[in-house]
């Protein structure tokens, strides 16, 4: 009799030299890999759940109308280009429009040989990993972090170590008490604004002391500032990119602005850093697809930019206040949570709720999060969750909230 496990399994062939499975042949890195992100991406498009999950850009603000013109206009006309494989760096007329974007945004404009294209923020992370990290190299992480950016890393075998963040962002301070208690440091990984998953903004004057302290021992900064365009009121504090661009590479990402089917971002940094970047590039995927990069560039040189952030902007924010007033209605008494400038996330802490554990609940009444222990690099949480509002309509949001609240009322320890 076969047992069950057995039947699951293909069956080699006489003689064949194929395993019975292939899981005890995989990598170390991908052993260990628990597919989170590939779980938030399966609800991409599903239905009938309110989904706090994932932080996707709302399709309402897709610019279809003028991207159905330019992609007439460039399928037409630009053909050539626009349909071919493309420099590693990125089209060049693409650099310099998105150069001038950065000198617009950030006060400063990367030379022609500091930026790169790259295929969306987690391209950048793949990139930095690649060409920076040896297996047992140190990466600083804010705790908590972006998951993916842990999954990325934790790939090149890197030792990922967190730093705690309070309501100014990072916690400069006890950076610096590993940096100057020897710990060798190759890379730090900062979400200055809006912070995935805290919506968290670094203070200025911890930037001013961020670069100061990272210059001083050498540390290179990845800056990802995947929401820095998204604040709901007024511009954002300067980019650590602009104010020390000879430590900081800047990450960029073009999904949650533009859109994220064109997998479009950038790299600014020292150019040393980026042509090493560009030569993991060629190793890896090549170039970024080249339709894309000219559509951001027709957009840009269009000026369309501006409009659709301002669209954007406003929706985030009603969805971001929607989302506080919910909050505050449904969740006195069981949790805290942050209050975010812009970007896409709010950050709940339920004390003695297991939200790993609570997700299914959730998922019976039909909401979906992200439980917060993927987010921590270093430390053991199992008391956090990650709700995403870009999304959800308002009146969801509320409904949403609600039925999150009954279910860690009866999850409570
Ligand atoms: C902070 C941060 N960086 C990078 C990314 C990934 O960007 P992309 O989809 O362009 O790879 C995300 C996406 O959620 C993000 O939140």
């Amino acid at each position: 009799m076969t047992s069950g496990l057995a039947a699951q399994q293909p069956v080699p062939g006489p003689g064949s030299l194929l395993p019975r499975s292939w899981s005890h042949r995989l990598a170390r890195r991908s052993a260990g890999q628990d597919g989170v992100l590939t779980g938030i991406l399966a609800l991409a498009n599903a239905t009938g759940v309110i989904n706090f999950s994932g932080g996707f850009p709302d399709p309402s603000v897709f610019p279809t109308g003028v991207l159905a013109e330019i992609t007439e206009r460039l399928l037409r006309d630009d053909a050539g280009v626009a349909m071919q494989y493309a420099p590693s760096q990125g089209i060049q007329t693409t650099r310099e429009a998105i150069s001038d974007r950065l000198a617009e945004s950030d006060g400063r404009r990367p030379g022609p040989d500091e930026l790169m294209v790259t295929s969306g923020g987690i391209d950048a992370v793949t990139l930095i990993g690649r060409s920076m990290l040896d297996a047992g190299d140190v990466v600083v992480v804010e705790e908590p972090t972006y998951l993916g950016a842990i999954a990325g890393f934790a790939g090149f075998d890197a030792r990922m170590r967190g730093v705690p963040v309070d309501d100014d962002g990072m916690c400069v301070d006890a950076l610096a008490e590993l940096l100057d208690g020897g710990l060798a440091v190759k890379v730090l990984y900062v979400i200055p604004e809006y912070q995935n998953p805290s919506g968290r903004t670094l203070s200025l004057s911890r930037r001013h002391a961020l670069v100061e302290l990272c210059r001083r021992h050498s540390v290179l900064i990845a800056e990802d500032v995947a929401y820095r365009e998204l604040g709901f009121t007024g511009s954002p504090l300067p980019s650590l990119w602009s104010l020390a661009p000879e430590v900081v590479v800047q990450m960029g990402t073009f999904s949650k602005t533009f859109f994220p089917g064109v997998r479009l971002g950038w790299a600014a940094g020292p150019p040393e850093v980026v042509a090493a970047l560009v030569v993991a590039k060629q190793n890896s995927d090549q170039c970024a697809g080249a339709l894309g990069q000219r559509m951001i560039e027709a957009f840009l040189r269009g000026r369309h930019f501006d409009a659709q952030l301002v669209r954007a902007r406003a929706l985030y924010r009603a969805r971001g206040e929607a989302m506080q007033a919910a909050l505050a209605k449904h969740l006195p008494g069981l949790g805290t949570w942050t209050t975010p400038e812009g970007g896409f996330f709010s950050w709940l802490h339920l004390p003695g709720v297991d939200t790993t554990a609570m997700s299914a609940a959730a998922r019976g009444v039909d909401v979906a999060y992200v439980p917060g222990a993927g987010f921590f690099a270093e430390r053991i949480d199992n008391e956090h969750l990650r709700l995403s509002f870009s999304r959800v309509g308002e009146a969801e949001i509320d409904d949403g909230v609600a039925r999150l609240a009954g279910v860690a009322a009866a999850a409570r320890r």
